[in-house]
């Protein structure tokens, strides 16, 4: 058995079964529902009930609605079940301005060698606390000391209570040597989060282009996630920009994507190929221009691209000679060389 919940203002429907909260079904379902900590603590996921029978099958901490809201209908949404179709009023989560910025401890739950200098780590959040985040956007790791080291988020938010990086090894770095050769599973860190306007808009219908370059495949992954999880339909085109094929660290899922989607297509450009990769007969050359070289019009196209400032930057004036927007350009520029 089901129930229908139709949300106030934005008119989004979404179905929610016997036995889930209004919350869960709303992230499976790829709404953009304000929530925290997801277990009835923080308040963040209120709602307010405007027709339509619920029933909290859970507690929920009781400071978290004033006798008001009580008798307003307004709702608990992580702890409350429909028992009926809904009519709900929320504020959806558009933007960045509507997410809090919180600093909370991750435990490390999986590290994974997935190319000889990448690692990906996967934190958990404690219970009571739960990221919100949008496709794309990054976190950052407090060190001691308060050094910061600032990673992309790799996955979608519809399965926010993990948080998947994407680490290059920067030798002599502060962060990434420790990770690669001493960091154990189970680890406690500490994150602030999230952080930047670099974020999927899911409400274009344009077509999108995403070019990353190197370990800017982490945001890419995230949003192309949170693109099928939406059932989004836009002719979708993914150029993936390293130096050698063996770089393409997570080249069979971006193969994977391009056979189970017809909108979405995956380009894989080497720009240094070596003599390990002889039988390489895909692209080569700068990412960027392999995106010109397919594009002669990009005036009605949103890009997304993520990677080295020297890839950005000549990405950015490339893009703009053949009519991208300034405003249908998204990207997220981050050092590689340096001290991460
Ligand atoms: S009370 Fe925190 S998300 Fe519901």
């Amino acid at each position: 058995m089901s129930n229908r919940v139709q949300l106030q203002p934005s008119g989004n429907e979404f179905e929610v079964s016997d036995g889930e909260t209004i919350l869960d079904a709303a992230l499976e379902h790829g709404v953009s529902f304000p929530y925290g900590c997801q277990n009835g603590f923080c308040g963040v996921c209120k709602a307010r009930i405007v027709s339509g029978e619920y029933e909290y099958q859970d507690k929920y901490n009781a400071q978290s609605l004033t006798e008001d809201e009580l008798a307003n209908n307004v709702v608990i949404c992580c702890k409350a079940e429909a028992r009926s179709d809904l009519v709900v009023e929320v504020h959806e989560v558009v933007g960045v301005e509507d997410i809090e910025v919180r600093t909370m401890p991750v435990k490390v739950s999986k590290i994974e060698r997935l190319a000889d200098d990448v690692i990906r780590l996967n934190l958990r959040q404690s219970e009571d606390e739960s990221l919100q985040f949008l496709a794309g956007q990054y976190i950052e790791v407090i060190l001691e000391g308060g050094h910061r080291r600032a990673f992309s988020i790799a996955n979608a938010p519809h399965n926010s209570s993990e948080i998947e990086l994407h680490l290059r090894l920067v030798s002599g770095g502060l962060f990434t040597p420790y990770v690669f050769n001493e960091m154990k599973e189970k680890e406690i860190l500490r994150i602030e989060g999230p952080l930047g306007t670099f974020f999927l808009r899911e409400d274009s219908d344009w077509d999108v282009v995403m070019v990353a370059g190197g370990t800017g495949f982490a945001p890419i992954k995230g949003m192309v996630e949170h693109m099928i999880e939406l059932g989004m339909e836009n002719p979708l085109k993914i150029y993936w920009g390293v130096r050698s094929e063996q770089d393409l660290y997570l080249n069979e899922l971006a193969t994977e994507w391009a056979a189970t989607y017809e909108n979405i297509s995956y380009i894989p450009v080497l720009s240094d190929p070596g003599v390990i990769d002889q039988g390489w007969e895909g692209r080569t050359g700068f990412v960027h221009q392999a995106v010109v070289d397919d594009h002669s019009d990009l005036s009605a196209v949103d890009l997304y691209m993520a990677g080295p400032p020297i890839m950005v930057n000549a990405g950015k004036s490339a893009f703009n000679a053949i009519g991208l927007a300034e405003d249908h350009l998204y990207s997220d520029s981050f050092e590689v060389a340096g001290e991460s």
